[in-house]
């Protein structure tokens, strides 16, 4: 938008093996969002291409970008986006409606992945009457509840209190066991450490690149 063309991300290159647990920092208007958005196909790269299971989101048209966005990758945002007058369980439903499943079956789906963030006592709550570690719950449960390959997740824990932050990343972890590949964008040192690999960006740019330490419970 505007006058001016800002290059948000130049000459970025790397890959993410399935099962990865990684983490993007960098400072403030670095273009942790713009890497983010190009990998989960919100965004298209003006050039160079993102591949996703070795194939190029470029020759892709809508109709299949839509497909690879709902059932392969999962979204979790900062401010969780959760619909105000929605129930816990209609929210996690939601994305299910996409993929044309039948309405018990989107029920037990959004079910068994309530479950596994710990919600299933709150399905019927709205989200005004949840704290802010189960609204982020949800939002899990429901990028869960397609059974993506990869969760993207933009600052899921920059609204949280440190405590609740680390327990999201604790469920990140746990999710991450299973198989899902995860990606977080933070500004939190301790949240990036939390993770198997750390990418530094700065000003466009990967400034580093590193695979951290296991980690310590
Ligand atoms: N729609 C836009 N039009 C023009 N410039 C933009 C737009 N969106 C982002 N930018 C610019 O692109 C750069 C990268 O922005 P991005 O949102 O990716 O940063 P970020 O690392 O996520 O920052 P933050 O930590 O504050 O969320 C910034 O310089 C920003 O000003
Ligand atoms: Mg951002």
């Amino acid at each position: 938008m505007g006058e001016e063309d800002i290059h948000a991300l130049r000459g970025i290159s790397f890959s993410v093996e399935r099962g990865e647990f990684l983490s993007i920092m960098g400072p403030s208007g670095s273009g942790k969002s713009t890497c983010m958005n190009m990998i989960g196909c919100l965004d298209k790269p003006t050039c160079g291409d993102v591949l996703i299971n070795g194939k190029k989101t470029s020759q892709m048209g809508d109709k299949e970008l839509a497909r690879l966005r709902n059932g392969t990758i999962g979204f979790v945002f900062q401010q969780y986006h959760l619909l105000p007058t929605m129930n816990v369980l209609e929210n996690v439903m939601l994305p299910l409606r996409y993929k044309g499943l039948a309405l018990g079956e989107r029920k037990d789906k959004a079910r068994a992945a309530l479950e596994k963030v710990g919600l299933s006592d709150r399905i019927k709550h709205r989200p005004s009457e949840l704290s802010g570690g189960q609204k982020q719950r949800t939002a899990i449960a429901r990028a869960l509840a397609c059974d993506p390959y990869i969760i993207l997740a933009d600052e899921p824990t920059g609204a949280l209190d440190s405590s609740t932050g680390r327990a999201v990343m604790d469920l990140f972890r746990i999710i991450n066991e299973a198989g899902t590949t995860v990606v977080i964008v933070t500004h939190d040192t301790g949240i990036g450490r939390s993770t198997d690999r750390c990418i530094h960006i700065l000003d466009g740019q990967i400034a580093s690149d590193e695979a951290l330490e296991e980690y310590a419970v």
